[in-house]
């Protein structure tokens, strides 16, 4: 079986789509793929990622040793940070940010996936971003490093975590990561930028 084909994935997957559909549409990140993309958006939607990710790295390395031991969790925020230096950006604040529970192998499976997922899709983002705003642009984040290995090694843990009544309380921390990213962005969004 591929990586992310499992019932896991597909449980995840289809159970978060509206909330991936909510950050990839919201005002802060649609113009990553867009043609109009220029530096000041670039750099908005690096600061305004920056406190989530933060936060939910740090949670995740604080309780992944003691339910996956050995998997080699690796932050991406240093790259988040680097990127945002060299466009002379200040990252965002994390405080008010609410994380899911992740003392449950279901509740690490979740935000674990939110975390190795956007992974998985910022090398997109990151060859979009480059094309657009020029191969010199910083791009470390979202370009990732080994992203193949991460996203298989992801799944070799998650369906070896979870079995098929962890699915519900896996997809419900996932959708309480999305869902901080996103409060997030809209705390960072101008008013102009937001429905309504
Ligand atoms: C403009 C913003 C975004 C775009 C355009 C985008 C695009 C994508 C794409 C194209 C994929 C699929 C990659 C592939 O199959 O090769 C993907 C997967 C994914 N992304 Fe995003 N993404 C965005 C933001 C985010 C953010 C901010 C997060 C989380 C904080 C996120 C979480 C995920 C997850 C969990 C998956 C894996 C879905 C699966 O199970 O296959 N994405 N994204």
């Amino acid at each position: 079986m591929r990586p992310g084909e499992s019932p896991l994935a597909r449980h995840l997957r289809a159970a978060t789509a509206p909330a991936h559909e909510a950050l990839d549409h919201h005002a802060l990140l649609a113009p990553l793929v867009t043609d109009a993309l220029d530096e000041a958006a670039y750099g908005r939607a690096l600061a305004a990622l920056h406190a989530p990710q933060a936060r939910l790295e740090a949670e995740v390395a604080g309780a992944i040793d003691a339910l996956a031991p050995g998997y080699g969790f690796t932050r991406r925020v240093a790259d988040l940070r680097a990127d945002l230096a060299a466009l002379g950006r200040e990252p965002s604040d994390d405080s008010g940010i609410r994380t899911p529970g992740l003392a449950t192998p279901a509740g690490l499976v979740g935000a674990l996936y939110v975390l190795e997922g956007s992974r998985f899709g910022g090398a997109m983002i990151a060859r979009h971003v480059r094309r657009v705003l020029g191969e010199d642009t910083p791009v470390r984040f979202f370009a990732g490093d080994g992203v193949g290995r991460h996203w298989r090694a992801f799944w070799d843990l998650a369906d070896g975590l979870c079995g098929p009544a962890d699915h519900a309380p896996a997809a419900a921390a996932a959708e309480a990561a999305f869902e901080a990213f996103r409060a997030h962005l809209d705390r960072c969004a101008e008013p102009a930028d937001l429905p309504g």
